[in-house]
């Protein structure tokens, strides 16, 4: 090609490569839209159905003695909801199956009575957590947030965790005595393993026992064999929290 530098001969071959391209863009059928991922805000709620939990992280994540060194309460929550891949890795931590041959948690429970059920309450409903098909059942749809407990934050959290104690699974023993001591410790355990997987995920978290158990039991449609042992909120942290 008389005349042409070598220059304007590869500026020439990048506008044709430009072109084509913009050809291309043009012609292409125009991109699917991705779909919105679920979060705690936008969890499909019919009750009595189920909605599956992303395989959980069983690895990974801080080492043990920087979480213990770093968990703290903390009441302020950023407003963001948080994505089903950590509510379904933090619902794992608080009592999953670890070990799938014996159906064993990751919280203990005297004689595995496993009687600990953990309800995931957000602004799209209420749910409890199935481990064994590590799934949330619906139960109830609509924001009860504000019915998991008495503190003004609690309504605004994007996630309120409710620890229910089922008797009939705690044969031959006082629920007005010894039924309590086993309720307190176990949520005791689960509210713990919450606390470090907060603190190893950088989440904001604290226990409650400040709510109206007999009301919450109430919205939940707790029958009389079940009864609230305590709730945690859940979230990001806020502006300054750590
Ligand atoms: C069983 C239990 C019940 C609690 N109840 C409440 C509560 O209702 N409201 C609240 O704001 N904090 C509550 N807390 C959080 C404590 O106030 C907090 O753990 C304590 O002040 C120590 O602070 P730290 O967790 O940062 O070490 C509770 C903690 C536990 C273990």
């Amino acid at each position: 090609m008389g005349g042409m530098s070598n220059g304007s001969r590869s500026v020439r071959a990048a506008g044709l490569v430009l072109l084509a391209a913009v050809v291309m863009v043009a012609g292409a059928p125009p991109a699917a839209a991705e779909p919105a991922a679920v979060t705690t805000a936008t969890l499909p709620c019919v009750p009595g159905e189920q909605v599956a939990l992303p395989p959980p992280a069983t690895t990974g994540g801080m080492p043990l003695l920087t979480a213990l060194a770093r968990r703290h309460s903390s009441r302020e929550f950023a407003p963001d909801p948080l994505p089903l891949q950590v509510l379904g890795d933090l619902l794992w931590a608080a009592t999953g199956v670890n070990r799938p041959g014996t159906g064993k948690r990751t919280a203990a429970t005297a004689r595995n009575w496993q009687n600990l059920h953990v309800y995931a309450v957000t602004a799209a409903g209420a749910f409890r957590y199935d481990p064994a098909g590590h799934a949330l059942v619906a139960v109830k749809a609509g924001d009860l947030r504000a019915a998991t407990g008495s503190q003004e934050f609690v309504a605004a959290a994007p996630l309120n965790l409710v620890y229910v104690s089922d008797l009939t699974k705690m044969p031959g023993v006082d629920a007005a005595t010894d039924g309590r001591f086993y309720d307190g410790v176990h949520a005791g355990i689960v509210t713990q393993n919450v606390s470090l997987f907060a603190a190893s995920a950088g989440l904001a978290t604290v226990v409650r026992a400040m709510v109206d158990r007999e009301a919450l039991g109430g919205e939940l449609g707790l029958p009389d064999t079940q009864r609230v042992i305590l709730a945690q909120s859940v979230g990001l942290p806020s502006g300054s929290e750590p």
